[in-house]
């Protein structure tokens, strides 16, 4: 069975004090659920304070990028390691905001993929279609490229644990959510292309994440679907009760 999973992106929110003051809260508002696991992803400069505050809980610190190689001159990268050296057991790669603001393309997440999978970080991979990319009916075929020139060279026993996240860049942060079903269609053509790729028994338990303008008000619904298995979450995490209302609605 896979993993319902929930994830808070917080993105480039929250200094210090303000990441303290939310993580706290989320313990606080936070009710544990045995099928939901759930993980936040402060920004770099917050990860080892918010690592700290999590010790004891069994809520996952993700990073929200990384650098794919292990050390040296790359000016303001971050490593694999120095991740893993403050607690991080996640990392999200290819976030669209990553490829379309910063310029990341398909080959670079593969490296950088290949990178976290080889030092044990479990990867929050992300993939999505632009609104005019789905309006000309290249939505399957972008989502499809990007799965695999991301995925490329990866074994199935490597990419085991990968979680992938559908996120239509039309709906991210813009309060436009995809329709339950638009969203199930895309999630079960991933889960068929995996299968393709892998196995469908590694497609059978890859944990599929939906994300894009998810609230308290949606979660349930959409997590309802059957190939959608948790959400990557933007906006709404960063309070501490919606976030909590979207992992007990999931
Ligand atoms: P949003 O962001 O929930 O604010 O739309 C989602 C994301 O970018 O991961």
């Amino acid at each position: 069975m896979r993993k319902i999973i929930v994830a808070g992106n917080w993105k480039m929110n929250n200094d210090l004090n303000e990441s303290v003051l939310l993580i706290n809260e989320i313990k606080k508002t936070l009710v544990n659920r045995d099928d939901v696991k759930v993980i936040v992803a402060p920004p770099f400069t917050a990860l080892d304070r918010v690592s700290q505050l999590l010790s004891g809980t069994n809520i996952g610190l993700s990073a929200q990028n990384m650098c794919y190689e292990d050390s040296g001159a790359f000016t303001g990268a971050v490593s694999a390691k120095m991740l893993k050296s403050v607690g991080c057991e996640y990392v999200i790669l290819g976030h669209s905001e990553r490829r379309t603001l910063f310029g990341e393309k398909d080959a670079m997440i593969n490296k950088k993929l290949k990178k976290a999978i080889s030092e044990g970080i479990t990867p929050i991979f992300c993939i999505g279609e632009t609104l005019e990319e789905r309006e000309s009916g290249k939505m399957k075929s972008v989502i499809e490229e990007q799965i695999k020139n991301g995925l490329e060279g990866i074994s199935e026993a490597d990419f085991e644990g990968t979680i992938v996240a559908y996120e239509p860049v039309w709906a991210i942060g813009t309060g436009k959510t995809a329709t339950p079903e638009q969203a199930q269609e895309v999630h079960a053509f991933i889960r068929n292309l995996l299968k393709e790729m892998y196995s469908e028994n590694l497609a059978e338990n890859t944990t599929i994440q939906y994300g894009g303008s998810v609230k308290p008000e949606n979660a349930g619904e959409l997590i309802g679907q059957k190939d959608i298995d948790g959400a990557l979450v933007g906006g709404a995490c960063l309070k501490a009760d919606s976030f909590s209302n979207i992992v007990k609605n999931a």
